[in-house]
C-alpha cells in the first residue's frame, strides 16, 4: 500500500472517498457545514437522529452531490478533544479504513487537520500509518477461491497536511511503516498452521530476516542443545518429531560493547499439552503458542528497520509439544542448562520448562536487562481477559517503563505481584522445583518458576496468552494474530 503525504484543500482533492475525523460536539465547523450541503444534508440529520454526534468510533458515510470534488465523504467521531491520543486516533484511523474496505473502495484521501493539534505532526503520522496498515492486514495465502469476493486491500492513502504539517508527517509515516512491518512479520508467524511452522521452520524465517537486515543469527539444533545442556527444551521436544530450534538472533545499532537488552520469546509451535493432553476443543488456536517469539523475531527486525541506537539479542526456543511412545512424562524430572532440577509434573506447562533454557542462556550475554514474551497460562485469560497482558518482574523501574509503553502504545500491560510466599506453591519434594504451582495464582506461580532462572539480571516476564490471538475480529486486528509485544516493546525501547 502506497501512503503519501500531499498538501491541498481537502474539499478540492479527487477521490472514491475523503476521511474527516470529528471530534464530540465540534460539528458546528465552515468545513463540516459545507460538507452537509454538499451531501444532501446527510450530516445535520444524523446528528438530529442521534446517529453521529462524533462520539468515539461513530461513523457517517456521505455519498458527496456533484458539488464536491471528492465522491464520497467518511467522518469518523474522535470523542472528546480532551481524551485524544494516539491510541484513540489510531484506532479511528483504523475503524474509518474498515469502513472504506466494507464499501468496496481501494484507495481515500485523509484530512489530518480534523484530527486536532494535541499530537504532534510527526506522531499523528506514525498513528495514521500504523492504524491503516493494521487494518488493511490480512492473511491470504492460503485461499484459492473466494479472494476476489473479498473485499480489495487498500492500495493508496493520501494524507492532506496543512504547510506546518508537511516536512514532519512523512517521518512519522515512514517510522509507522516500519513498526508495521515488524508487526506484519509476527502475524504472518501466528498465522501459520502447525503444518507449516516447525521449529525448523521459525529458524528459517529468522535466518532470513537476519539476512535481509545484516543482523547475526546463530541456530542449535538437536546435537548442539543435548552437548549444552538444555534439558528444558530437550524434554519438551521428546515427544515430537520434529527437532527443536533455538534461534538467537543479535541486533547491534547501539556503542560497540554496551551491554544488550534480551528478548526472549517463548516459541511452542503447536501444544497439544503433551501426555497431558488438552481438551480437542479449540485445540486448533495452539498454533499460537509461539506468539511471544513472533513478537521477539518482529521486534528485532522492526529495530533494525528503525536503526534504533540500542544493542538487542532475541532468544528464541522452538519447540513442538507432542504425546508420544516418546513424550516426557509428568513425574519426569529435567535438568534445566542453568544445572537445576525441574519436575514435571504436568506436560502441559511445558513454556516455563523451555523458557528456563533461554532465560539462562540470556545472561551469557550479560544483559542490561531481560523481558520475556509468553503465551504462558490459561489463568491470565481469565484475570485479564483479552485487554492487557500481565507484566511481573524483579526490577521496578523495568515494570514501570513496560507499562507506561503500554499505555502509549495502546498494547496494555497490567502488573501483578511476585510475592516470595508464592514460591511455596511451586515446591518439588524430589527436584529443585515443580513446574506448576496448583489451581491458585497460576499466572504468578508460573513467574514465580522463571524467577528463578532469571535471578541474575533485571527482568520482567509478559504472559500475553489473551492478547496474541484475536477470537472476533476488530478494525486494527482482524480475526488471528495479532503481533501483540512489537509496537509495545518498539515503544519501550525508543523511550527508554
Ligand atoms: N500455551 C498454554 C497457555 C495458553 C492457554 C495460551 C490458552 C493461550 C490460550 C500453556 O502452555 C498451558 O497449557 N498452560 C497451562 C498451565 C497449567 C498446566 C499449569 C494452563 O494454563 O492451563
Ligand atoms: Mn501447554
Ligand atoms: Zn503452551
Amino acid at each position: 500500500m502506497k501512503i503519501d503525504v500531499i498538501r491541498a484543500a481537502p474539499l478540492k482533492r479527487k477521490s472514491p472517498c475523503l476521511v474527516v475525523g470529528v471530534f464530540e460536539k465540534k460539528l458546528r465547523q465552515t468545513s463540516l457545514k459545507e460538507i452537509d450541503a454538499a451531501c444532501h444534508k446527510g450530516l445535520s440529520s444524523a446528528q438530529k437522529r442521534g446517529e453521529f454526534v462524533g462520539k468515539q468510533g461513530q461513523t457517517l458515510f456521505l455519498p458527496a452531490g456533484s458539488h464536491l470534488v471528492p465522491e464520497n465523504v467518511l467522518l469518523v467521531g474522535l470523542g472528546k478533544d480532551k481524551t485524544f491520543d494516539a491510541v484513540v486516533g489510531r484506532k479511528m484511523v483504523a475503524k474509518a479504513a474498515s469502513v472504506v474496505l466494507e464499501k468496496r473502495l481501494d484507495r481515500f484521501t485523509l484530512d489530518l487537520d480534523s484530527f486536532g493539534k494535541r499530537l504532534s505532526s510527526e506522531r499523528l503520522g506514525q498513528a495514521v500509518a500504523e492504524g491503516v496498515l493494521l487494518a488493511n492486514y490480512r492473511f491470504d495465502q492460503f485461499k484459492t477461491v473466494g479472494r476476489d469476493e473479498a473485499a480489495l486491500p487498500l492500495s493508496e492513502i493520501r494524507l492532506i497536511a496543512q504547510d506546518s504539517q508537511v516536512s514532519e508527517v512523512p517521518t512519522g509515516v515512514e517510522s509507522g511503516k516500519k513498526i508495521f512491518r515488524g508487526v506484519l512479520v509476527a502475524r504472518d508467524l501466528v498465522n501459520q498452521p502447525g503444518n507449516i511452522k516447525s521449529p525448523v521452520y521459525m529458524a528459517k524465517q529468522a535466518r532470513q530476516l537476519a539476512r535481509e537486515e545484516g543482523m547475526k543469527c546463530t541456530i542449535l539444533g538437536q546435537t548442539e542443545l543435548e552437548k549444552e545442556g538444555c534439558g528444558g527444551i530437550l524434554g519438551v521436544a521428546q515427544g515430537s518429531e520434529r527437532e527443536p530450534q533455538l534461534i538467537i538472533l543479535e541486533y547491534n545499532g547501539g556503542k560497540k560493547g554496551a551491554a544488550p537488552i534480551a528478548l526472549v520469546g517463548k516459541g511452542v509451535v503447536f501444544d497439544t499439552g503433551g501426555i497431558s493432553l488438552k481438551p480437542s476443543d479449540k485445540m486448533d488456536m495452539m498454533k499460537m503458542d509461539m506468539g511471544g517469539a513472533a513478537a521477539v523475531l518482529g521486534t528485532l527486525y522492526a529495530a533494525s528497520l528503525l536503526e534504533l541506537p540500542v544493542n538487542l539479542v532475541g532468544i528464541v526456543p522452538a519447540v513442538e509439544n507432542m504425546p508420544s511412545g516418546t513424550a516426557y512424562r509428568p513425574g519426569d524430572v529435567l535438568t534445566s542448562l542453568s544445572g537445576k532440577t525441574i519436575e514435571v509434573l504436568n506436560t502441559d506447562a511445558e513454556g516455563r520448562l523451555i523458557l528456563a533454557d533461554a532465560l539462562t542462556w540470556a545472561g551469557r550475554f550479560n544483559p542490561e536487562l531481560v523481558i520475556d514474551l509468553a503465551t504462558l497460562t490459561g489463568a491470565c485469560i481469565i484475570a485479564l481477559g483479552n485487554q492487557a497482558a500481565a507484566v511481573l518482574g524483579n526490577h521496578d523501574p523495568l515494570v514501570q517503563g513496560l507499562i507506561k509503553a503500554g499505555q502509549d502504545s495502546g498494547e496494555r500491560v497490567w502488573q501483578l505481584p511476585l510475592f516470595e510466599e508464592y514460591d511455596e506453591q511451586i515446591k518439588s519434594p524430589v527436584a529443585d522445583v515443580a513446574n506448576i504451582g496448583g489451581r491458585a495464582a497460576g499466572t504468578i506461580t508460573a513467574a514465580a518458576f522463571l524467577k528463578k532462572f532469571a535471578a541474575e539480571y533485571n527482568w520482567a516476564h509478559l504472559d500475553i496468552a489473551g492478547m496474541a490471538w484475536e477470537e472476533k475480529g476488530m478494525p486494527m486486528q482482524p480475526k488471528g494474530g495479532t503481533g501483540f509485544g512489537v509496537r509495545l516493546l518498539i515503544e519501550y525501547l525508543q523511550k527508554r
